[in-house]
């Protein structure tokens, strides 16, 4: 029997209080299966909500920790020629922070070979997300303005390139002035800081043209000054939630500025889009990644040995993805 190393947890609670490295049985493909090897995993805020038990899905415990990975096929089991060996394709979702896993071939995501393995492994869920925000929420004509929180996220770094790629115009919102002068490298045309009142200048930065869309992961005070900023008819899409806080809306925007506010979810959307969705979406994504439109930042990696670390590193203030590598 052979053993491999998984970051589990037989409880729900704050990561660093419940997250065990462990020793498990490792999985042979059975018929239909393949087994997929990890290169390498992401930690995103969504796994603290799902290790800590808010999230919008939970996991039957004990559970691998872990939504994110990309991994190459190593074994496949009876009866399955959609997949070779070699494949690089997404790890199995249920768990990406163990060495292996098995997954039926037919569920099997196919990664091209030539996107980096460290821009693979964050591709499955911000980039997509960061997509179907620009557009499937609302119709943007090529010189749409549109404002976003957590302008340094994965998902904001994402929304500024491919915002750019598309024709829209971007101001971003974020915490740190350090993080000025990298997003405008990135295609940002402007970047402003939470607090600062910058939703009383919008006029001044879009030159007069309405914002249309508002991208909101953050809530409270952060997604009502993006509300001020909207212009008549604008759109704020909520998807996230890091502050902790309710997302208030200032009534007046409703009434008298016709402001829709609506919701988003990668998960779900993925889900009713089904494989054909998904598969266009991915497409795009990857076809970004290559030539070179999109590329995210790594801010450090370290072993599943050295996983407390990550996780202490991935909650200090920072500039790209923590990833995990067995
Ligand atoms: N609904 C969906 O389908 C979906 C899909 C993907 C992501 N998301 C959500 O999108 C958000 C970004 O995810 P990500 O993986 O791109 O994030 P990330 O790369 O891990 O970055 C986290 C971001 O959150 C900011 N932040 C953290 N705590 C904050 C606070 N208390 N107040 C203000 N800003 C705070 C950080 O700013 P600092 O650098 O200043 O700390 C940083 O910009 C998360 O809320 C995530 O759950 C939702």
């Amino acid at each position: 029997m052979t053993q491999q190393k998984a970051i589990c947890h037989h409880e729900f609670g704050p990561p660093l209080e419940v997250l065990r490295l462990e020793d498990v049985k490792q999985a042979e493909p059975q018929v239909g299966e393949v087994r997929v090897r990890l290169l390498a995993a992401t930690i995103n805020p969504s796994d603290c909500g799902m290790i800590g038990g808010s999230y919008g899905r939970l996991r039957k415990l004990p559970a691998v920790a872990g939504r994110e990975g990309v991994g190459v096929v190593e074994a496949i089991g009876r009866d399955v020629s959609s997949v070779a060996v070699g494949a690089r394709v997404r790890f199995p979702e249920e768990g990406t922070w163990q060495e292996t896993a098995c997954m039926p071939a037919a569920d099997v995501l196919l990664v091209p070979g030539d996107v980096p393995i460290e821009q693979a492994a964050f591709s499955f869920i911000n980039p997509p997300t960061a997509y179907c925000l620009l557009k499937k929420i609302v119709d943007l004509a090529p010189g749409s303005w549109l404002v976003q929180n957590a302008g340094n996220s994965a998902v904001g770094l994402s929304v500024i390139q491919m915002a750019k790629a598309m024709g829209f115009k971007t101001i971003s919102q974020v915490r740190r002035e350090e993080l000025i002068a990298p997003l405008k490298a990135l295609g940002a045309n402007h970047v402003v800081i939470e607090g600062s009142g910058w939703a009383k200048q919008v006029n001044d930065l879009t030159g007069g043209v309405p914002i249309l869309l508002a991208l909101n992961s953050i809530g409270g005070a952060s997604a009502s000054d993006q509300i001020k900023a909207l212009g008549e008819g604008g759109t704020q899409v909520t998807f996230g939630g890091m502050v902790g806080d309710l997302v208030r809306f200032p009534t007046r925007f409703l009434i008298f500025n016709d402001v829709r506010l609506v919701g988003f979810w990668w998960d779900q959307w993925s889900q009713k889009a089904g494989p054909q969705g998904l598969n266009k979406v991915m497409t795009a994504v990857y076809a970004m990644m290559r030539d070179g439109t999109l590329k995210l930042p790594v801010e450090a990696t370290y072993s599943f040995a050295e996983y407390e670390a990550a996780i202490k590193h991935d909650q200090q203030p920072r500039f790209g993805k923590v990833l995990l590598k067995p």
